[in-house]
């Protein structure tokens, strides 16, 4: 069985390349189809894109395609950055700036209320398949960034059952308890039920 990953991003392809090893696929991603640009991630939820994202995916290349969209839901914040976590501060958004934004934003809030939460969604999209995978970690905003491993929000985010932040962890730790690895693990079962249905 053939599965299109809906990214050109060669890290997320390693990583999930990784998790799904052992399964008997042949991924593919957008690299094989370079005519596909990018696809505006322009719904409100999180589903809502990475299903958008799989469905155009699917649509032009009648294979089954996976697609994730991530969001870091504060509690304070009333779930945001949530949906908008790539462009938080704006046009011009980077990282930094987006965590500058986070901590302004948490600014004065205590400890007690600075619960937050990495979600990862991944739609898997093919002729009569409509699957989602959601993988969540919860944990906390600190107050000032530490640590230079990951991305993004990784210097501010401290998972429950740990005193480190994402960035504080080496690529294996966090991978292995990541919410894109909880939302893999769901999608590989979902794979692993498709290709015992369908055959190779
Ligand atoms: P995407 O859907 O994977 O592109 O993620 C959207 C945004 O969420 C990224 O631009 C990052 O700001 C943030 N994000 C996603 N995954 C992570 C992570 O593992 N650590 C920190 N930030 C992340």
């Amino acid at each position: 069985m053939r599965v299109v990953l809906a990214t050109h991003n060669r890290h997320k392809v390693e990583e999930i390349r990784d998790i799904l090893a052992g399964l008997d696929i042949e991924l593919l991603s957008l690299d094989s189809f370079p005519e596909i640009t990018e696809i505006e991630e322009d719904g409100e939820t999180l589903e809502e894109n990475a299903r958008k994202k799989a469905v155009a995916v699917f649509d032009l290349t009648h294979i089954l395609s996976l697609a994730d969209d991530t969001g870091l839901e504060v509690e304070a914040l009333g779930g945001r950055p949530g949906v908008y976590s790539a462009r938080y501060s704006g046009e011009n958004a980077t990282y930094q700036r987006n965590n500058e934004k986070l901590l302004g934003e948490m600014k004065g809030v205590p400890p007690e209320r600075r619960k937050a939460k990495f979600r990862c969604v991944i739609s898997i999209i093919g002729g009569g398949v409509d699957e989602i995978a959601v993988g969540e970690v919860p944990g906390r905003i600190i107050e000032s960034p530490r640590g230079t491993n990951g991305f993004g929000y990784d210097p501010l985010f401290v998972p429950d059952g740990y005193e480190i932040t994402y960035a504080e962890m080496d690529s294996e730790l966090k991978n292995s308890l990541s919410h894109r690895a909880r939302a893999l693990e769901k999608a590989k079962d979902i794979l692993k039920s498709l290709v015992s249905a369908r055959g190779r």
